[in-house]
């Protein structure tokens, strides 16, 4: 599918592919990184963060990138603004290299980190909405066209007046979705929206960002540890691990992932012949180590007690294929949330 070619590479009008809004070609991250490894000395060593990723948004998608803690979520959104360069690869965004050109580019994307704010602490939420009509430069029937119709959907009425420090996580979120739309941008990343708020307020931003891509046909990239926002706002969802793409496709296919088969590694005291227990069944023997195959989706715990219980134990690990280990800790995580 890809045509590109060398002689392609740099800009023109071959880099807006067609309807790709978002372009990734093998993009890569690497952090140098100074560990403390005793007294006066240190290593240096290199983080891979990104790792060859590729993969293309077109322009009206709503697309969820999740993925475990550290996975690279958070640094391939950076790249995508222009905060971050790429070490490698080849990264477009509406046609634009994100990094060389970031302030052409500001005035086409919006972006909310979840676990950051872009409004000035001290001042009323309108101040900031007023500094960004200036700093953007946004004509003025276009500014309170776009204020009015995000203050009615993010309920902001009465907050306008209330400086940003005395507002609620969830209503600072809202303030900061807000924020980052007066511009219109045709693309808006958002870096867990959802984080930290309760029901109410995840109800509401999933909502309002419903609305935006369905009436307004704005892009939406949305990272989350919250399996709920995908479930109900993205048709497509992508797995980050390790710097990794371990899927790309529609939310039904990773409920099958999560459904596959997981493996418990046990090794008894002696050889013996192959394990009989409820809900696993023997796949391998070898001397006294045998592998059983079990449900991706339930917990290891009872299984493993259960042959503890019968058999003389030794060690024991569970083996599970990559992304089966993503979505299951990512399961994990809704379930204790
Ligand atoms: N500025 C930096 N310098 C060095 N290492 C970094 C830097 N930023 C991120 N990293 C490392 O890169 C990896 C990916 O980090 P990133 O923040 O992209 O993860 P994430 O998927 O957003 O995780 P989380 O779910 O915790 O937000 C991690 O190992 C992190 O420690
Ligand atoms: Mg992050």
């Amino acid at each position: 599918m890809d045509t590109q070619t060398d002689t392609q590479k740099d800009f023109g009008p071959a880099d807006d592919h067609g309807d790709d809004f978002i372009r990734l070609d093998g993009v890569e991250k690497v952090f140098d990184v100074r560990k403390k490894t005793g007294f006066m000395r240190s290593e240096r060593r290199q983080v891979r963060a990104v790792d060859s990723i590729s993969f293309a948004v077109a322009r009206g998608e709503m697309v969820g990138y999740i993925g475990p803690n550290g996975a690279g979520k958070s640094t391939t959104i950076k790249m995508l603004t222009g905060i971050l360069t790429p070490s490698g690869g080849r990264l477009r965004v509406a046609g634009i290299d994100p990094s060389r050109e970031r302030t052409r580019l500001a005035h086409r994307i919006g972006v909310v980190f979840g676990q950051r704010t872009t409004l000035w602490w001290d001042l009323p939420l309108i101040d900031s909405y007023r500094l960004m009509h200036r700093m953007y430069r946004i004509p003025d029937a276009r500014y309170a066209e776009n204020l009015d119709r995000c203050v009615e959907l993010l309920e902001l009425a009465e907050l306008l007046d209330v400086p940003v420090r005395q507002l609620s996580l969830g209503q600072r979120m809202r303030g900061d979705i807000a924020a980052a739309l007066l511009h219109d941008p045709e693309v808006l990343y958002l870096d867990e929206p959802t984080i930290g708020l309760d029901v109410i307020s995840k109800a509401k931003v999933r909502e309002f960002l419903r609305h935006l891509n369905a009436e307004q046909g704005t892009t939406v990239l949305l990272t989350t540890h919250d399996l709920t926002d995908i479930e109900q706002l993205c048709r497509r969802v992508m797995v980050i691990d390790h710097g990794r793409l371990m899927y790309d496709g529609p939310l039904t296919g990773l409920h099958e992932i999560g459904e596959s088969e997981r493996t418990l590694v046990v090794d008894l005291e002696r050889e013996l012949p192959p394990i009989e227990v409820e809900s696993a069944r023997v796949v391998k023997v070898e001397g006294p180590r045998q592998w059983l195959a079990f449900p991706a989706a339930q917990s290891a715990a009872p299984l493993v007690a259960r042959i503890a219980a019968a058999y003389p134990l030794v060690d024991l690990s569970v083996r599970e294929p990559d992304i089966e280990a993503v979505i299951s800790r990512m399961y994990a995580e809704k379930a204790t949330s």
